[in-house]
C-alpha cells in the first residue's frame, strides 16, 4: 500500500504542480513506483505541463463508469503516471466521495501517490488534504504566499495529518524575499527543500517534460533529486559528468552560446603609413 502525499499551498501559482511532477519523475527514476493524481479536479493543469491534453482517458469517465480506472492511468515518456480530469468545461465534476474511493484504489498500485492540490482553501483543496497521509506545504518566499501557507498549515494540523515540511520554491537572492528562517518561524515548520527560481522550468514545460528529465544536470534538478531522496530516507549524489556535459556547462557559464554569429567585422582606423622609399643599402661595405 503506497503512501499518499498531498502537495498543498493555500495561495495559487506557487509551483505545486511543477514540483509534484518533478518529484514523481525523480523518484520513479530512483526505482520507486509513483503516481500523480490531479487534485485540482475543476482546473487540471498537470497534463498541460507534460505536453498533452487528455480527452479520452479521463478521471471523469471513470467517475461515470465509462472506463475502468486502469485505463485512465496515463503513462508519460518521462516515467510519470498521471490520473487527471477533463479540460472540457461541460464535464466539470465535484464527485469528491467517489474520488476518495479512487485514491484508495490508486495507492494499491504504487509506492507513492502524489495528490497535486488545488489552489485556495476551498472544498477541492481541503479534500486533497483529507485524502493524504502526509502533506507537503509549498510556498514562495513572499509574505502573501507564506500567510496563505500558514492558513493551510492550520487546517492540516487540525486534521492530525503528518506535515512533511515546507518546500520553499522560487528562491532568488537578487530579489527582496523572506529568509528561510523567517518562513520557518511563521509556519512553525522546517524548510525541507529550497528550490531556486529558474527559467529552465518554463523551458521544460515548453518541451512537455519535467525539468529533472529535460535537464537532469541543472542545479534546480539536483535540488529536486536531493529532496526526493530525502523523502524516502536515502541519499542522492549527482552522477559524474561526461566531458561533453562539462564543456556544455562551461560554454553556458561563460555565455559563449549567447554570442550572436556572425560576429561583425571590426573596423580598424585608417593608419597613415610613412612613404616607402628605396630600401637603404644596409649591407656592410666590403
Ligand atoms: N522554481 C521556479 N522557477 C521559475 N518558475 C517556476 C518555478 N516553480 C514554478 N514556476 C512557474 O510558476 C508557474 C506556476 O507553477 P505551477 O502551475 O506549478 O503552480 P501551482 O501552485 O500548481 O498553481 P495552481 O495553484 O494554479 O495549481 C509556472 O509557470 C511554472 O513554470
Ligand atoms: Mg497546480
Amino acid at each position: 500500500m503506497g503512501a499518499v502525499i498531498g502537495v498543498v499551498s493555500g495561495k495559487g501559482g506557487v509551483g505545486k504542480t511543477v514540483l509534484t511532477l518533478n518529484l514523481a519523475a525523480a523518484l520513479q527514476e530512483m526505482g520507486y513506483s509513483t503516481m500523480v493524481l490531479e487534485g485540482n479536479v475543476t482546473s487540471p493543469t498537470s497534463s498541460i505541463y507534460l505536453g498533452y491534453l487528455p480527452v479520452e482517458r479521463t478521471l471523469n469517465r471513470v467517475l461515470r463508469n465509462e472506463i475502468p480506472l486502469d485505463e485512465a492511468i496515463l503513462q508519460h515518456p518521462s516515467g510519470i503516471r498521471l490520473v487527471t480530469t477533463s479540460l472540457n468545461v461541460s464535464e466539470l465534476t465535484d464527485d469528491f466521495e467517489k474520488i476518495a474511493g479512487i485514491v484508495e484504489q490508486l495507492k494499491t498500485r504504487c509506492d507513492i501517490l502524489f495528490v497535486d492540490g488545488a489552489a485556495g482553501l476551498g472544498p477541492e483543496a481541503i479534500r486533497c488534504m483529507e485524502w493524504s497521509d502526509n502533506v507537503l506545504i509549498v510556498t514562495n518566499p513572499e509574505i502573501p504566499s507564506v500567510i496563505e501557507a500558514l492558513r493551510a498549515v492550520r487546517i492540516v494540523r487540525g486534521m492530525n495529518k503528518k506535515l512533511v515540511g515546507v518546500a520553499l520554491n522560487r528562491h532568488n537572492p537578487d530579489k527582496h524575499q523572506m529568509t528561510e528562517q523567517e518562513v520557518e518561524l511563521i509556519l512553525e515548520l522546517p524548510v525541507v527543500v529550497r528550490i531556486n527560481e529558474d527559467d529552465l522550468f518554463s523551458e521544460a514545460t515548453a518541451a512537455g517534460m519535467p525539468l529533472v528529465k529535460y535537464k537532469p544536470g541543472a542545479n534546480t534538478s539536483h535540488q529536486i533529486f536531493q529532496f526526493a531522496a530525502k523523502m524516502v530516507g536515502t541519499q542522492w549524489t549527482p552522477p559524474k559528468k561526461g566531458l561533453k556535459e562539462q564543456i556544455d556547462q562551461l560554454v553556458e557559464k561563460l555565455g559563449i552560446n549567447k554570442i550572436k554569429l556572425p560576429i561583425p567585422a571590426i573596423k580598424m582606423p585608417a593608419m597613415k603609413m610613412p612613404a616607402m622609399g628605396k630600401p637603404k643599402d644596409t649591407a656592410p661595405k666590403k
